[in-house]
């Protein structure tokens, strides 16, 4: 019992990645966690966006770490009785299929709950109860109808949805936070529940703050802080913010040097009140400390766009790493855009296990996420994503199906 979650079982039936994500994050808190895949195929996304052929993708292998996989046709009759097993034997269901698949497959909560009172059954869906309730939905959908889309972008320009993918992983993190507190309430209840993560709620709760502005929006008719004020009107839902600070400190994405022809020399800059004498001095402005049209965070408000234009000329002639450098001295706060490539190779993210590499029987070693949680008493060890049906047999065998079973199970297709 080294791991937060050692001696819970997960039987995990999701695919693409929202579910996956979810019990992704158990595994990595060290439950056991069973995927269950169709046999042949499996989970879709071993045959999608692939970089070597025949090869499980990477789409599949950073969303399936520390798992098991376990092959079954869950429509044919002696399928069904193994799951059926599995489901007195494991302590929470994961799935993310469309509405009604669980139904069809005979899965109601009502049948669950009587196989095993225990169990706890986690679902993602695309809605909650309601006009869309039936909808297959997949991320960017979710970043549409939750409110991402149409407050992300430039004002000048069309809705645009985030590269997090905070509809699908960031609906697995809200699903697993909802599994851990039903296994909580299970200590002392003694009984499973339902536990629904919709991604169109699970982006509007990541989105809360646009829905703040909403209001405030309503109320006074103008958004100090955004980059319509003071030039240009508003109307009546909360306009896309382009890189404005969603908090009370402005902020914006300033050029550095090099931006010409590196498309991520760029700063996030944040010029928060505190330091606002910091970044005076700084960028050579001393002036603008005791100046009425500057002082104050709400005069400053007037003059955003001219005063980001300043500091720009300063970062332009700085890298975005020097600017940090020089900007951190002073507590200033503020980021540089990192790619991919130089997330990749940040040598603090593998310290920290945040990107670590694996190896993996057909793909090699390779790079992949690591848990972005860490629990001081558990820590995470990242391993491969399994093959598909890697642990089919073991798993049998551990609910007590011996190898004439195995081999009827297989002669029928059922594994
Ligand atoms: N044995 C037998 N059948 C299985 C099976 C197994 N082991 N695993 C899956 N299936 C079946 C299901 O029962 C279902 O059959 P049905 O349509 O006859 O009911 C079918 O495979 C596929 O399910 P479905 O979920 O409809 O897959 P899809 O590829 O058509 O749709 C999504 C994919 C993601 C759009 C859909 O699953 C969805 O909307 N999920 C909820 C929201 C979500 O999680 N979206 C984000 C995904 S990242």
């Amino acid at each position: 019992m080294d791991k937060a979650l050692s001696g819970v079982r997960i039987l995990d039936f999701t695919h693409v990645q929202s579910g996956p994500t979810c019990t992704q994050l158990l595994a990595w808190f060290g439950a056991d966690v069973i995927k269950v895949e169709r046999p042949g195929e499996g989970d879709a996304t071993r045959g999608q966006l692939r970089d070597i052929p025949g090869v499980d993708s990477l789409y599949f292998t950073m969303l399936n770490h520390n798992k098991r996989s376990v092959t079954l046709n869950a429509k044919t009759p002696r399928g069904k009785q193994v799951l059926e097993s599995l489901i007195r034997h494991c302590d929470v269901l994961v799935e993310n299929f469309a509405p009604g698949a669980m139904e069809r497959m005979g899965l109601s909560w009502e049948h669950i709950h009587k196989l095993n009172p225990r169990m706890i059954v986690g679902s993602v869906k695309g809605f909650g109860p309601g006009r869309y309730e039936d909808c297959k939905v997949y991320e960017n959908v979710a970043q549409c109808a939750g409110g991402a889309a149409s407050t992300t972008g430039f004002d000048d320009g069309p809705p645009v949805v985030s590269g997090a993918q905070i509809g699908d992983s960031g609906t697995g993190l809200h699903l697993a936070l909802g599994i851990v507190t039903a296994l909580y309430q299970r200590t002392h209840s003694g009984r499973g529940q339902k536990v629904l993560a919709p991604m169109q709620d699970a982006v509007l709760n990541l989105c809360r703050v646009k829905l703040r502005d909403q209001q405030r929006l309503e109320r006074t008719h103008v958004l100090h802080e955004y980059p319509q004020y003071p030039d240009g009107r508003f109307g009546d839902a909360v306009p896309r913010a382009g890189n404005a600070s969603g908090g009370g400190q402005p902020g914006w994405i300033l050029r550095c040097k090099g931006w010409e022809t590196d498309p991520n020399a760029y700063i996030y800059f944040i010029t928060q009140a505190a330091v606002w004498p910091a970044v005076c001095r700084v960028i050579g402005e001393e002036g603008w400390i005791d100046d009425e049209a500057y002082a104050t965070p709400q005069a400053r408000l007037l003059h955003l766009k001219p005063i980001f234009a300043r500091i720009e000329q300063w970062t332009m002639s700085k890298t975005k790493f020097e600017a940090m450098e020089i900007l951190n001295e002073y507590d200033i706060p503020c980021g540089p855009i990192l790619s991919m490539k130089e997330i990749a190779e940040d040598p603090w993210l593998r310290k920290s296990g945040t990107v670590v590499e694996v190896d993996h029987p057909s793909r090699g070693r390779h790079l992949t996420v690591g848990n972005p949680i860490k629990l001081s008493d558990s820590p995470t060890e990242v391993t491969r994503a399994p093959l598909l049906g890697e642990h089919t047999e073991q798993v049998l065998k551990e609910l007590g199906y011996g190898d004439k079973d195995v081999e009827l199970l297989r002669s029928e297709g059922a594994i």
